[in-house]
C-alpha cells in the first residue's frame, strides 16, 4: 500500500530507504565524453534533504525498537554513516551487494558494489526472528537488473529475518506484498 509520509501515522519496525543520490550513471561520459550517458532518470536530492526527510520519517513513523536499512553508494558512504549518527543512530552492519555486472567501460574500475547499512537506535534494535540468527551474511551477490534497482535478495532477507515486522520502503519504484511503500515512482 502506497503512504503519504507526510500525513500518515502509521508505525513501523522497519524503514527499508534507497535514497536518490546524486551521482552520474557510471564511467560512460569520460569514457564516451560526447555521449549523453552519465544523467540518472529520475530527480536526485541533495544531502541535506535526504536528511530531513528520513529525521521526519524516524521521528513520526517508527516504533520504539526498529530498524532502518539504508542502501548507499561509495561516493556518500561517509557522509550517510555520520548523518544518521547525527540522527542518532548505530550502524550495527555494512551488507554489500557485489553487483555482477558484465564488462562496461569504465574510466579507471568498475564500481561493482553497494551498501546496505544496518542502523539502530541505542538499547532499541530490534532482533531477527531466531530461526534465522547467522543465516545470512554481509554480502549479497545478485546481478544487475534496471539501473538503480537493488537486488531482490535484500527484500527476501529482512522479510524472512523480520517474518511478523511492519515494513515502509521509502524511494520505492514497485509495490510489494507485506510493504508499503512511499515514492514518486510508485
Ligand atoms: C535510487 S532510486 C530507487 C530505486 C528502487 N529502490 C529500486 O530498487 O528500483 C530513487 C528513487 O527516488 C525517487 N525520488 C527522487 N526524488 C524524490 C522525491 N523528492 N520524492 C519522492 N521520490 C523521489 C526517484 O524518482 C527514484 O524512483
Amino acid at each position: 500500500m502506497k503512504v503519504d509520509i507526510y500525513k500518515s501515522n502509521k508505525k513501523y519496525d522497519i524503514i527499508y530507504t534507497d535514497p536518490p543520490w546524486k551521482q552520474g550513471k557510471g564511467g560512460k561520459k569520460k569514457v564516451r565524453p560526447n555521449s549523453s550517458g552519465g544523467e540518472l532518470d529520475y530527480p536526485t536530492m541533495s544531502l541535506q534533504d535526504i536528511k530531513e526527510l528520513h529525521k521526519n520519517v524516524f521521528d513520526n513513523l517508527t516504533r520504539d525498537n526498529h530498524n532502518v536499512f539504508m542502501w548507499t553508494i561509495d561516493k556518500y558512504l561517509i557522509e550517510t554513516e555520520q548523518f544518521m549518527k547525527e540522527l542518532g543512530y548505530t550502524m550495527h552492519a555494512r551488507i554489500v551487494w557485489h553487483k555482477v555486472t558484465g564488462m562496461a567501460p569504465a574510466f579507471t574500475v568498475r564500481y561493482t558494489n553497494e551498501y546496505l547499512l544496518w542502523f539502530y537506535k541505542k538499547g532499541k534494535i530490534l532482533m531477527l526472528d531466531d530461526d534465522v540468527r547467522g543465516k545470512y551474511s554481509t554480502l549479497i551477490t545478485e546481478k544487475v537488473e534496471r539501473h538503480s534497482q537493488k537486488p531482490k535478495a535484500a527484500y527476501l532477507m529482512l522479510e524472512d529475518m523480520f517474518k511478523k515486522s511492519t515494513k515502509l520502503e521509502l524511494f520505492a519504484r514497485s509495490y510489494r506484498d507485506g510493504w508499503d511503500c512511499w515514492g514518486n515512482e510508485v
